[in-house]
């Protein structure tokens, strides 16, 4: 079996907050397929996913050392570097927080704002990709016949799959997800964990999760982190 080249490089990178040193020395690969970033509370698994799309650095105390990489079509690039505008980096690097946090607008909205103030797509393109990522999402079904509504209106879960939306409707190559299905009831979790598994086909997952048994589904790669440190195997065992 061959294995495919990685999709992100990191070798010994570090951060700090306000002096604080919360990443340490992190060597390893993200891989295409679906990676999970597992470890306790405050290990510092958002942070590792931050450091991705650079979102750490909207806290003015941080500061990321270290040798990054994002491998793309045959390009090396270095995402901390000139090589690609902000904008352009956490479009291919997008990202679905936590807690939904779905835009104070229709559903429909929520999904052509981004796509028009960002990308620049015309109206009647934008509602395309609109409802293309809401098929996609499989939320098409439950709200087609309410575009207009507000989407503070959906359920937890809908909240969370619009978010997915919004964020596949901007042509992603890289999807972070932070704990996707833990705000979740274990009905909207599988619903949740189903898509992934068929999205992870098509893009290139990093999950963090708490969900040992939904690591154990769905993960190719699963990258344990401890005191801001990745284990290496022996270490996960021991
Ligand atoms: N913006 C910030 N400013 C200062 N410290 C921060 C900041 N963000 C994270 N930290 C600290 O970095 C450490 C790692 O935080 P992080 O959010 O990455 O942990 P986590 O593994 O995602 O935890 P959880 O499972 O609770 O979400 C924690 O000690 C946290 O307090
Ligand atoms: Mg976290």
């Amino acid at each position: 079996m061959t294995t495919l080249p990685p999709v992100f490089t990191l070798r010994n990178v570090s951060v700090f907050m306000d002096g604080r040193h919360i990443l340490r020395d992190v060597t390893t690969e993200i891989l295409p397929g679906a990676t999970f970033v597992l470890g306790r509370s405050g290990a510092g698994k958002t942070t590792l996913l931050r450091v991705l799309n650079r979102l750490n650095e909207c806290f003015p105390g941080c500061r990321t050392h270290g040798d990054i990489r994002l491998h793309l079509d045959g390009q090396s690039i270095n995402p901390y570097a000139d090589e690609i505008s902000l904008p352009e980096l956490r479009r291919l690097v997008g990202m679905v927080f936590q807690h939904p946090n779905v835009l104070p607008m229709s559903i429909e909205q929520n999904l052509i704002l981004p796509l028009v103030t960002v990308h620049g797509l015309n109206r009647d393109k934008a509602r395309d990709a609109a409802c293309h990522a809401l098929q996609e999402t499989q939320l098409w079904g439950e709200v087609h016949d309410r575009l207009a509504a507000d989407a503070r209106t959906l359920s937890g879960g809908q909240q969370q799959r619009l978010c997915l939306a919004r964020t596949l409707a901007m042509r992603p190559r890289i999807l972070l997800l932070d704990e996707p299905t833990s705000s979740l009831d274990t009905h909207s979790a599988a619903a949740i964990e189903e898509l992934l598994a068929s999205l992870k086909k098509r893009y290139t997952l990093v999950i963090v999760s708490h969900a040992v048994e939904f690591a154990a589904r769905l993960a190719d790669t699963v990258l344990t982190l401890k005191d801001g440190c990745v284990l290496d195997k022996a270490e996960e065992k021991a």
